[in-house]
């Protein structure tokens, strides 16, 4: 199979959907690789490093494309991109399809194969391509939010592990799942106070069992989030309801209830986010104040710590495009429902039921 690796093009992505190490084993399995020119620079990778792994290195993205079976990326295709992806492509990459229209819309009408590595579900029901970079976007979710509570970019000016006689900060997080107890792990680390909600009791008993002390549990309702809100300095939004918009659990009028230079990081943005304000932000600009809240809400988190993101990422999808190339999606699909679960668009067709309901669409009328 002749398989594409473009260089991402979304504002500061330096993540790369593939390492040299990728296309060493995807060439000795006699695939052909065609990396873009200066695609891995930004995680630390040379175009000579490719070109030793065995790789084909061509200038423009739509050589890329052009060349290419199977194109394996990080982040969803932005606008520039949609016109380069056609009916005979494979996209193995994250899609979100449920908080963008247009590019639903946009592959729909490409007609191509559209695999979302953050809908590959194990048994258990985890995620485990969405589970490296939550593990990222956790921890840089409490180093992120210190940073914004400083004064001089506008949060209410604590230092979370606060000092000798001084109490430490204090940091809700929403949702227990992997962001959430990352962004728990961190924030004790520094020795913050840590308020952690989740409906699941199975996640609580969990986080209970293996948290310091300062990590409390409390059950998720409006009831509980309100009355929190009012004494925690950092928020930070993990939740989530797979393929699927996340819940609101901030709306509008809880900012007035928070303290001035309070800082809300919606982790979960990438779903549309969790908290009614919320608007996808950038790396180059990634927040901003509504009734004196800085909202941080970058959906592409890891992609400021690429070096960390492509060797984590590349870690859980190799074994999966290792797989796509040498079987086809069909067959590969067909053995493994873990990687069937990842089906989203398929030659014009959603598979994946919650994203026609996110837009309240009928399926069958697609
Ligand atoms: N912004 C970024 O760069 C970035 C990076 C990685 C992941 N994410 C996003 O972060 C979000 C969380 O990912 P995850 O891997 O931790 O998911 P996860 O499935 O491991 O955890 C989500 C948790 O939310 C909980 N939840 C659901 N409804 C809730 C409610 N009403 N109140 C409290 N908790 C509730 C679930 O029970 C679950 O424990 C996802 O939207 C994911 O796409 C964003």
């Amino acid at each position: 199979m002749q398989i594409g690796i473009p260089k991402e093009i979304k504002n500061n992505e330096n993540r790369v959907g593939m390492t040299p190490a990728g296309v060493f084993e995807l060439t000795k399995n006699k695939h052909v690789v065609y990396v873009q020119k200066e695609a891995g620079f930004g995680s630390g990778f040379s175009d000579l490093d490719y070109i030793d792994a065995g790789a084909i290195v061509l200038d423009t993205i739509e050589e890329v494309y052009a060349s290419s079976d199977m194109i394996v990326k990080v982040k969803e295709p932005i606008e520039q991109e949609y016109p380069l992806i056609q009916s005979h492509h494979v996209v193995f990459t994250y899609f979100h399809f449920a908080s963008s229209e247009p590019l639903t819309k946009a592959m729909l009408k490409s007609k191509a194969v559209c695999i979302a590595y953050e809908t590959v579900e194990d048994k258990d029901g985890s995620l485990p391509l969405l589970t490296p970079m939550s593990e990222v976007a956790g921890r840089m979710a409490i180093q992120q939010g210190a940073k914004y509570l400083e004064k001089p970019i506008k949060g209410r000016g604590v230092l979370l592990g606060g000092v000798p006689g001084v109490p430490p900060g204090r940091v809700l997080v929403l949702g227990a799942g992997v962001v959430g107890i990352q962004a728990a792990k961190m924030a004790a680390g520094l020795g913050a106070h840590v308020t952690i909600m989740d409906i699941n009791m199975k996640q609580l008993r969990y986080v209970n069992d293996v948290m310091p002390s300062h990590v409390v549990t409390e059950f998720s309702s409006e009831y509980n989030i309100r009355k929190r809100i009012k004494d925690h300095d950092l928020i930070v939004g993990g939740v989530l309801l797979k393929g699927a918009k996340a819940p609101k659990l901030i709306s509008r009028d809880m900012l007035k209830d928070m303290r001035p230079g309070t800082v809300l990081v919606d982790v979960a943005v990438d779903q549309g986010g969790c908290m009614e304000t919320t608007k996808a932000t950038t790396h180059e600009n990634p927040t901003y104040i509504i009734d004196d809240v800085v909202h941080y809400c970058v959906a592409n988190m890891p992609g400021a710590v690429p070096y960390t993101s492509t060797l984590a990422l590349t870690n859980v999808t190799l074994p999966y495009v290792i797989r796509l190339a040498n079987q086809g999606w069909e067959k590969a699909c067909e053995k493994d429902p873990t990687l069937a679960k990842g089906l989203n668009i398929v030659n014009g067709k959603i598979v994946y039921e919650e994203i026609a309901e996110a837009f309240n669409w009928s399926v069958d009328a697609i």
